[in-house]
């Protein structure tokens, strides 16, 4: 457990307000358009919107985050949404992936990069991943953030090698730019 992680995050979930509204990723509603509800892991949900629409979308989900402050606020806004969520306070790196688990993993906004291998095991033969964070472009808006958890040009389609990726852009909006991934687990162990 990163504790100085952890207490990072619960700071800034003390001091923050959660939207009053749900509001999911554009490329989560996109997605999941062309996805049969099954069951779904959202890694480091924070206020929990994208795990919130999952479940509204009909999936069985899980939501994990380090932040226990965070975790409240999430758990607090499914209920007001009247949608029953699994959350699991842990850090993405202690958490138990599975075999086959999941049809759909999400993560959006957080990057680690040494879980890939696992979360790649976590999803069932034939299920999505979708992954959507910063790039090193985002530096140009915020140019005191920590290189390490921005990806590099070309590095998230990289990181999932194994899979088929169906979807892979990188943006740059003038406002923030970030890199996202639609990519499926292969059906065949050596296809
Ligand atoms: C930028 S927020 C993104 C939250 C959410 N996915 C979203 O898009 O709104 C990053 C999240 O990662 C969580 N986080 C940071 N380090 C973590 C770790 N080591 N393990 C699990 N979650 C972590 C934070 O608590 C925070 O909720």
């Amino acid at each position: 457990m990163n504790a100085a992680d952890r207490d990072r995050w619960d700071r800034k979930y003390r001091q923050k307000e959660p939207p009053k509204t749900i509001t999911p990723d554009p490329f989560l509603t996109l997605a999941l358009q062309g996805l049969a509800p099954v069951r779904a892991l959202d890694v480091a949900c924070g206020f929990g919107d994208n795990a919130i629409a999952m479940a509204w979308a009909g999936f069985e989900v899980t939501a994990t985050d380090i932040s226990p402050v965070g975790l409240a606020r999430a758990k607090t806004r499914a209920e007001a949404a009247g949608v029953a969520i699994r959350f699991i306070e842990t850090d993405a790196e202690d958490f138990d992936y599975g075999q086959e688990d999941y049809e759909l993993i999400t993560v959006f906004y957080f990057l680690n990069r040494t879980i890939v291998p696992r979360l790649t095991q976590g999803l069932r033969r034939g299920g999505h991943v979708l992954y959507k964070t910063y790039t090193v472009g985002e530096l140009r808006y915020r140019p005191s953030l920590n290189r390490e958890y921005l990806l590099a040009p070309g590095e998230l389609q990289k990181m999932f090698k194994g899979c088929h990726v169906l979807l892979h852009d990188e943006v740059d909006t003038g406002r923030e730019a970030f890199a996202k991934l639609l990519a499926q687990r292969r059906r065949q162990k050596h296809g």
